[in-house]
């Protein structure tokens, strides 16, 4: 059972005060806020056994390289991976998909399919590779709604040559809130041995995730927003794909052996692609991350975050043509964020005034889709409630009221 005033009580940074007064934490798609079982993992690791895993034999060494595999092992768990071997730890999700870009062969003769809303760590490294000559990027447009339809990749992936491409595609969308139909996209994708890759930074912490059933062939992950600490995220990719892949960085414990002059002998993933000392107090809290979204079900999470949308969307509407938002209309097609367009009123400016005068904190910008935005006109960027479980149905009343004072005030 979901019980929001128990998993409020989870989360200190919802009982800061400011000048006072209680806040309203609304940038969940940014950074997560953190329960206390994830600070108390970190804090433990800190406290107890600080070490490095997988070289020392001493006491903390064994303890931390014990969490930190027990923790690969249950995000795998997690995901439905078919072995903790097919999760590699990163920073971030821009990371993971700069790590898993490295199957290419870079040789001109790929193609890599994105499409217009994609958020910048799946397109500039696209872009850059592009400009280098390196390979064909091919960007379909995704409309307001940030979807294109299964006849456009379809079309796209007709051109390409049968196994000589990669689409990068984000699962839920930062700024449409939009969701893709994975499985669907995937079928076509694999019927022309091509590869795909998911962003699942906006999806993984909302929703239930199976790799297996959505059928991708790479995933991206960040734990931040995932009530995990900042700094870490995870690739996740067929062990096959995994094999073929080239590290990005070299070091310490990637090999079982080298010699001179030239012999290195490259340990199986996940281990080739963790190269030096890690983050490992941010990977045995992303594992307490994991066991407290599991303890929850996601399928609770993302009920709540649909009745939290409701309210949002049913709240902006009455705006009328005051202001806009992009994507899909039905909270039950999307996530529990909204991209808003102030229709001349600077977004920053109403951000700031939703700090300073009713503690409500949310993003505005271009939330690292500076292409999309300017591909819709929206060139001064919009403004970005984000949801979480731990948010209520009134602190979203309490938000649309704030706007639409300030937008009284200001238009
Ligand atoms: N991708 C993060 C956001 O949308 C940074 O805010």
């Amino acid at each position: 059972m979901f019980d929001i005033k128990n998993i409020r009580e989870d989360f200190p940074a919802l009982f800061e005060l400011k000048d006072g007064r209680p806040i309203i934490y609304c940038d969940s798609a940014c950074m997560s806020l953190k329960p206390k079982p994830v600070i108390q993992a970190l804090t433990d690791y800190y406290t107890k056994f600080t070490a490095c895993a997988g070289r020392s034999p001493h006491m903390f060494s064994r303890e931390t390289t014990k969490r930190y595999e027990a923790a690969r092992e249950k995000t795998a768990k997690f995901i439905n991976a078919k072995n903790s071997s097919e999760v590699v730890w990163t920073k971030n999700t821009t990371e993971a998909l700069n790590l898993g870009s490295m199957i290419l062969k870079l040789d001109g003769t790929e193609t890599i399919i994105a499409t217009s809303e994609s958020h910048n760590s799946n397109i500039v490294k696209w872009m850059f590779l592009e400009n280098a000559g390196k390979i064909k990027l091919k960007v379909l447009d995704a409309g307001e709604t940030g979807i294109c339809s299964l006849d456009t990749f379809s079309a796209a992936i007709d051109e390409c040559q049968p196994g000589k491409f990669l689409v990068s595609l984000a699962q839920v969308s930062n700024v449409t809130a939009g969701m893709i139909d994975v499985p669907a996209i995937a079928k076509i994708i694999h019927e022309k041995e091509g590869i795909f890759q998911l962003d699942a930074a906006q999806s993984f912490p909302h929703l239930s995730v199976d790799v297996q059933k959505l059928d991708v062939d790479l995933m991206a992950v960040s734990m931040h927003k995932a009530c995990g600490p900042s700094g870490i995220g995870f690739l996740w990719g067929k062990y096959h794909i995994l094999e073929r892949l080239h590290p990005m960085i070299l070091g310490g414990e990637t090999v079982s052996d080298v010699k001179i002059p030239n012999t290195i002998k490259m340990l199986p993933p996940p281990a080739k692609f963790e190269a030096g000392l890690q983050n490992y107090g941010g990977v045995i809290a992303a594992g307490a991350a994991i066991d407290y979204l599991d303890s929850i079900g996601m399928d609770n999470v993302h009920q709540h975050e649909v009745r939290l949308s409701k309210v949002m969307l049913e709240g902006l509407e009455e705006f009328g043509d005051k202001i806009s938002y992009l994507g899909p209309t039905r909270a039950e097609d999307r996530a529990a964020l909204a991209a808003i367009d102030l229709k001349g009123i600077n977004p920053h400016e109403v951000a700031i005034l939703l700090d300073d005068m009713y503690n409500i904190f949310l993003r505005s910008g271009y939330h690292c889709t500076h292409a999309f935005h300017h591909s819709l006109d929206l060139d001064q960027g919009t403004l970005r409630p984000s949801w979480y479980l731990y948010n209520t149905e009134e602190e979203v009343k309490v938000f649309i009221e704030a706007l639409g004072e300030i937008i009284d005030t200001l238009s």
